[in-house]
C-alpha cells in the first residue's frame, strides 16, 4: 500500500490540506478518511519507547507500554561506537513496529554547552563530530526497519531553563561549528525523516517561525527532505511557521491553527504552494510511515534486554583504578553499600521515561555475580532522616568486609527535564557515608550513577577505583556487576569533560542567562574546546578512559590527497594499535585537528576523526581514519563560508583529548581567504596582499612620504581603512587615489 502523493495534493481542499499539517491528537498525524490517508503514531523517545496508544502526554506523567529502556544518550554516548547504536537502533524499532508506531522521537543531539542543563543525560556529547557520528548509528538503525526518526532539538536548545521562550543569542560562526554539524551530518548521511524544531528563539526568532533555520540551511543547503515537525507546543504563530518551513504542528492546536491556514491563504497572506508543500511533507511521511500500520509483529524483549545489558556495560567509563583494585578478586569478602544498589535510578524523567520491561539492581547481580555479598544503604534518597543509623551500619559492614563496591550518583529529583540543575555536587549525605565507609575500609571502588557530570573532588581521594556508570536503563545493575567483575573489560571513553568545579566551565558566566536571554558568550569554545584554550585543568578530559589491559599505538602515517582550491582536500590518518596487556579489550583511537597559526580564533584542537578496535591479547592491527576537507575548515564570518586557511596543520592521535603522543604536522596549500580589498580596507590588510603593497608604492609620487616605509607610524595607523587615512593630510594618497587603486587591484 503507497500514497500517490501529487494525485492526492490535486484532490484535497484547502480545509484538508490544512488539517494535514497538524495533527488530529496527542500522538497522532490527522486522517483524510475520504482518500483513504490514514493517520500514523509517532512517540518518544531516544533510549526506548513511551508508546502510549490512548490518551497522551508529553512529560511523562501517564502510562506508556513496556519498552526496553536502553542506557541514555550520556551513558551510550561514552561506547564511542556507532555499530552499537545502530543495533539499538534496529531493536528500538523492532519495538516501534510491534506497537504500529512510524516515528521514533530522537535521538536528541543537543550539545552540552553546561553541565547544568537538565536535559544532559538525553544528550550525546559537548562535541559536535562526535554526537553527529553517533547520532548516524542511532538514525540509521531504526530507518533500515522502515521505522522514522525525529533528531531534536533543531536548534541552539541547550538549556532547560524558560526554554519555550529564551532567546539564544548565538552568532553564526558558532552556530555553524558547534551547535548545526551534528544535524548536518546526519542530514547528509542518512536523510532521517523527520527533525524536531526546539522551543526556544534563536537570535529573536523562535525555531519554529525560523526561515534561515528551517529552510535557506536545513533544506537548502543541508538538503533536508523530510518533514520538520515542531517540539510538543512549540508553535507560537502557525502561519509564520508555515512560512518558515514549519511542516507539521504538534501536538495539534485545533480547530484554531488550521482555520488560521485557511483564513490565511484565503487572505492572499500565505501562498497555497507553500501551503502545499508543508502538505505534501506530512503524505510523504504518512506514506513512509504506513508501511507498519498492520504489523502484527512482537519484539524479542529478552533479546533486547540482553542487548540494554551489553550497550550498559559498553557505557561504563573506568575512571580510576589504583593498585588495579579492579576488576574485584573473586573469592574476596564484598560489600555493597548504597541505596541506588537496591533502588536503581537509571533513566531520567521527562519525555523520554520509559515503561521498563524489566529492571536489574546492582545489589541482585553482584550477589548472582559473588556468591553472598553484605549490604547496607549507607544513606537515603530523598528522605535522609535516617541517615546517621544508616552510616553507621554501613560503617560496620564496611569494616567487615575485604572490599567495598559502592554506589553513589544524584537522585531524579535532581536532574530531568524541564529544569537546569545549579550545582554540580553530589548530595551531601552520600559524601558523608563515602567519608565514613573509606574511613572504614580502605578497599573501596565507587559506582557513580548519574546523567550529567558531578564534581569529584570529594569523591576521588576515597576511592580506590571508580567507574561513571551514568543512566545505563533497565539493565544497569548487571552492567555495573558484569564490569566489576571483569566479565566486561570497560572501554567507554567520556563524551563529555569532567572538570573540577562549575565555575572552570566556559558558559559558567552565561548561564542560564535572565530575562528571557542566553548570549553565548563563550563562542565555539564550550568543552574540551574551552578548557584547553584557558589552559584549565579538569578532574577527567574529554575522551577519558581506562581499560583492564594496555594499549600501545604507534606508527602514524598521513597521507594528504586532493587540494582545496578543487574542494577535495583529504586526509588518510593511520596508526597502528597494539593490545600489550592481560585481557581482550577496546581502544578508542581518537584523532584531533590543531590549525597552527590562525588569522581567527580557533579551538586548540578539535575532534575529527575515532575508531574504535577490539583486540585480544597480543593482537596489533592498524587503523584508518579518514579525514575530509571539513576537519580542516572554519566558517568565515567575512565570506559567509567554510574556508581552509593556508599553513600548517598538526594531526594529533592518541588516547584523549589531553594524551596525544602521536603528532604529524602537515602544510596544506589553499586560496587566499583574504576578503577583496577595497576603501574599507586597513593599511595592514593593503600592505599584507602583494600587488595592494606594489600598488601603494607606485601611487606614492616621487618625493612624496611613502607611509608604508616607516614602521613606526605603520604600527600606529596600520589598523586605519584606507578611507580613513585617504582624508588625513599628508598621507600622500588621496580619495581619487584610492578609487583608482581599489579598481586596479579588483582588475587584476
Ligand atoms: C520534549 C520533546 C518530546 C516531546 C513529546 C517535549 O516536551 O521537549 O523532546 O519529544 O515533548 O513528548
Amino acid at each position: 500500500m503507497s500514497l500517490d502523493v501529487d494525485a492526492l495534493l490535486s484532490e484535497l481542499t484547502l480545509e484538508e490540506k490544512a488539517s494535514l499539517t497538524s495533527g488530529s491528537s496527542f500522538w497522532y498525524t490527522a486522517p483524510v478518511e475520504r482518500l483513504g490517508i490514514p493517520k500514523i503514531m509517532v512517540s518518544d523517545g531516544p533510549h526506548g519507547l513511551r508508546a502510549q496508544p490512548g490518551e497522551g502526554d508529553h512529560v511523562g506523567l501517564g502510562g506508556s507500554l513496556p519498552a526496553t529502556c536502553f542506557p541514555t544518550a550520556s551513558a551510550i554516548a561514552s561506547t564511542w561506537n556507532s555499530d552499537l547504536l545502530r543495533r539499538v537502533g534496529e531493536a528500538l524499532a523492532q519495538e516501534a513496529r510491534a506497537a504500529n508506531l512510524s516515528v521514533i522521537l530522537g535521538p536528541g543531539i543537543n550539545m552540552k554547552r553546561s553541565p547544568l542543563c537538565g536535559r544532559n543525560f538525553e544528550y550525546f556529547s559537548e562535541d559536535p563530530y562526535l554526537a553527529g557520528e553517533l547520532g548516524v548509528g542511532i538514525v540509521e538503525g531504526i530507518q533500515s526497519r522502515g521505522v522514522g526518526t525525529s533528531v531534536k532539538h533543531y536548534a541552539a536548545n541547550n538549556q532547560e531553563t524558560d526554554r519555550l521562550r529564551v532567546d539564544t543569542q548565538v552568532d553564526e560562526r558558532t552556530l555553524r561549528e558547534i551547535y548545526l554539524p551534528a544535524f548536518e551530518r546526519i542530514v547528509k548521511t542518512c536523510q532521517p525523516w523527520t527533525i524536531m524544531c526546539s522551543y526556544n528563539k534563536v537570535n529573536g526568532l523562535s525555531a519554529s517561525e525560523n526561515p534561515w533555520l528551517l529552510t535557506t540551511v536545513l533544506r537548502e543547503e543541508f538538503g533536508f527532505a523530510g518533514l520538520v515537525v515542531s517540539d510538543w507546543g512549540a508553535v507560537y504563530h502557525r502561519v509564520p511557521a508555515a512560512r518558515a518551513g514549519l511542516d507539521l504542528e504538534m501536538p495539534p492546536n485545533l480547530p484554531r491553527s488550521p482555520d488560521q491556514v485557511v483564513a490565511a491563504v484565503r487572505a492572499g497572506e500565505l501562498d497555497e504552494q507553500v501551503l502545499d508543500a508543508r502538505a505534501r511533507a506530512v503524505l510523504e511521511l504518512v506514506d513512509k510511515g504506513m508501511g507498519v500500520l498492520d504489523l502484527d509483529e512482537e519484539f524479542d524483549a529478552e533479546r533486547n534486554h540482553a542487548l540494554a545489558r551489553a550497550a550498559a556495560a559498553e557505557s561504563v567509563v573506568l575512571l580510576k583504578n589504583d593498585d588495579r583494585i579492579l576488576p574485584l578478586a573473586s573469592g574476596s569478602r564484598i560489600a555493597v553499600i548504597g541505596e541506588f544498589a537496591r533502588t536503581p535510578r537509571f533513566q531520567g524523567a521527562g519525555s523520554s521515561q520509559v515503561n521498563p520491561t524489566k529492571v536489574e539492581n546492582a545489589l541482585d547481580e553482584l550477589r548472582a555475580a559473588f556468591g553472598d555479598v553484605t549490604f547496607a544503604a549507607g544513606y537515603g534518597i530523598g528522605d535522609t532522616s535516617a541517615d546517621e543509623a544508616l552510616r553507621a551500619e554501613a560503617v560496620d559492614v564496611a569494616a567487615a568486609a575485604d572490599t567495598v563496591v559502592m554506589l553513589i550518583g544524584l537522585p531524579g529529583a535532581d536532574e530531568s527535564e524541564g529544569f537546569d540543575r545549579t550545582h554540580m555536587k553530589l548530595p551531601a549525605n552520600q559524601i558523608a557515608a563515602l567519608h565514613a565507609v573509606g574511613a572504614a575500609n580502605r578497599k573501596v571502588v565507587v559506582a557513580l550513577v548519574n546523567g550529567s557530570t558531578v564534581e569529584l573532588g570529594e569523591v576521588l581521594p576515597h576511592a580506590r577505583g571508580v567507574i561513571e556508570a551514568w543512566l545505563g536503563g533497565q539493565a544497569a545493575g548487571g552492567a555495573i556487576a558484569d564490569v566489576l567483575s571483569g566479565k566486561v573489560n570497560p572501554s567507554g571513553r567520556l563524551a563529555e569533560s569532567v572538570p573540577h568545579r562549575l565555575e572552570d566551565n566556559s558558559s559558567y558566566l552565561n548561564f542560564p542567562g535572565d530575562s528571557r536571554v542566553v548570549r553565548y558568550g563563550e563562542g565555539l569554545f564550550i568543552g574540551y574546546r574551552g578548557y584547553d584554550a584557558t589552559h584549565t585543568d579538569v578532574a577527567f578530559p574529554f575522551g577519558f578512559g581506562l581499560s583492564y589491559t594496555t594499549f600501545a599505538t604507534s606508527d602514524l602515517d598521513v597521507a594528504v590527497s586532493g587540494s582545496v582550491a578543487a574542494g577535495d582536500l583529504a586526509a588518510r590518518v593511520t596508526v597502528t594499535v597494539s593490545n600489550i596487556g592481560p585481557v581482550a579489550g577496546a581502544e578508542v583511537v581518537q584523532v584531533y585537528v590543531r590549525d597552527v597559526e590562525a588569522s581567527v580564533a580557533r579551538p586548540v584542537r578539535e575532534l575529527k576523526g575515532f575508531a574504535k578496535v577490539a583486540l585480544e591479547p597480543g593482537e596489533s592491527r592498524q587503523v584508518a581514519v579518514d579525514l575530509d576537507q571539513r576537519a580542516f575548515s572554519f566558517w568565515s564570518e567575512l565570506l559567509g563560508k567554510w574556508v581552509v586557511e593556508a599553513g600548517d596543520f598538526s594531526i594529533e592521535v592518541g588516547r584523549h583529548s589531553r594524551d596525544l603522543p602521536l603528532t604529524r604536522t602537515v602544510a596544506v596549500d589553499a586560496p587566499s581567504i583574504a576578503p577583496p580589498l577595497t576603501a574599507d580596507s586597513t593599511l595592514h590588510e593593503w600592505m599584507a596582499d602583494e600587488q595592494g603593497l606594489a600598488l601603494i608604492k607606485e601611487a606614492v609620487a616621487a618625493g612624496q612620504h611613502d607611509p608604508t616605509r616607516d614602521a613606526e607610524l605603520v604600527s600606529v595607523i596600520g589598523t586605519m581603512p584606507m578611507s580613513t587615512l585617504a582624508a588625513f593630510e599628508g598621507m600622500s594618497i588621496d580619495h581619487d587615489t584610492l578609487d583608482k587603486l581599489v579598481e586596479r587591484r579588483h582588475a587584476h
